[in-house]
């Protein structure tokens, strides 16, 4: 039987694939980011022709999948893939697949429960009810409706964003370099004109070179004073010693963060353990982040806002449909030479 190495698994996974056995395939279950695994607890795989990773930020490139010879597909359970190094992957015959959609609404809801929080003080509020003294003037918010909300990138994420903002009574500004049709009438011209207009600014673009610290400096500097950041895309979008700076001097009225830049230090102890090994950039980025923890109009989450039953079982199905595919010669869902 052919090995399926699935990395970074759980008992959703091991169900899902154990009420759906794909025949002639075994799938083995490391609970390990790829990263993680020793070459020793890898030996027995190495000839696996079939990997199934999840996100984190450590690009899996060379470093990593130099050991398996035989590799032909790797199968992400997410919708982005900026954590596999694409060109690597190209030179290799190695076919990349992702799950190009299982959780607009999901990803859509959690960005707003976020702002609902941030705006509401949601978080304080019920961490102070166990205190002896409540002072209700700690927790007074404001409302959504009648606001402007900036939306960035209005792919499937974005769109179902603006519309739960729309039930609220929010305005609407967006900008995409590819406007969709339906949204007529939204889209400001450049993200200077929705960075100066916007109440809200609401993230919803993949990392890519372009998009690195989209959120710099500059950019907040031309938004208007006590601007809401929510961010559920990706973490380097925002540069986050640039939004330390903006909290800090009261640009920036409160965020609502799912993604933090270089959140892996936070999220997995086995990259603190295995610290010493990063670059001064990556420590610096993981200090200013405990730093951002410590605002109380911040509210940062462990890269859950997909983490739905709803959407899992979505991705589970999707993945499998995937590897069932390559199985039977077909390749779907391939962002390869994207
Ligand atoms: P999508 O591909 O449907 O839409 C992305 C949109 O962003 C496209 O319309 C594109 O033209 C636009 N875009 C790219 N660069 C831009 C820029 N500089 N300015 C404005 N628009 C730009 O992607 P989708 O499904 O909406 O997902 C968005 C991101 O959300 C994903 O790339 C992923 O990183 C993140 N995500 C996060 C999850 C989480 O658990 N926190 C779960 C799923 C996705």
């Amino acid at each position: 039987m052919e090995q399926i190495l699935f990395f970074d698994t759980d008992d959703l996974l091991k169900n899902y694939w154990s009420a759906h056995p794909l025949t002639g395939f075994e799938p083995i279950f490391i609970e390990k980011t790829l990263n993680a695994c020793t070459a020793a607890e890898l030996a027995p795989y190495r000839d696996a022709r079939i990997i199934s990773s999840f996100t984190h930020s450590d690009t899996l490139g060379a470093g990593q999948l130099d050991f398996f010879p035989n590799l032909k597909l790797i199968a992400t359970r997410s919708t982005g893939y900026n954590h596999i190094n694409l060109d690597y992957c190209q030179r290799r015959g190695i076919v990349v697949c992702n799950v190009p959609a299982y959780g607009a609404t999901t990803v859509a809801e959690f960005a707003f429960a976020l702002l609902l929080a941030v705006a509401r003080k949601l978080i304080p509020a019920n961490n102070d009810m166990v205190r002896d003294h409540i002072s209700i003037s700690n927790y007074m918010g404001f409302d959504l409706a009648g606001k402007v909300l900036g939306v960035i990138g209005t792919g499937s994420i974005g769109r179902h964003m603006i519309q739960i903002a729309q039930g609220f009574g929010m305005k609407i500004l967006a900008y995409d370099p590819f406007p969709n049709e339906a949204l007529q009438g939204m889209y400001v011209d450049n993200l200077s004109d929705l960075y100066q207009q916007s109440d809200i600014i609401s993230l919803h673009v993949p990392s890519t070179p372009q998009n690195h610290h989209l959120l710099n400096e500059k950019a907040f500097q031309q938004m208007k004073k006590g601007v809401i950041i929510i961010n559920t895309a990706r973490g380097d979008l925002i540069d986050t010693q640039a939004l330390y700076w903006a909290l800090r001097t009261g640009i920036v009225g409160g965020a609502g963060l799912d993604v933090l830049e270089n959140e892996d230090f936070l999220l997995h102890d086995e990259v603190v353990l295995n610290s010493q090994d990063r670059d001064s950039e990556f420590l610096l980025d993981s200090a200013m982040n405990l730093k951002l923890l410590q605002f109380r109009n911040v509210i940062a989450t462990p890269h859950v806002a997909f983490n739905s039953i709803d959407a899992i079982n979505r991705i589970n199905e999707t993945t499998l449909k995937t590897i069932q595919a390559f199985a039977e010669g077909q390749i779907i869902n391939s962002v390869s030479n994207r």
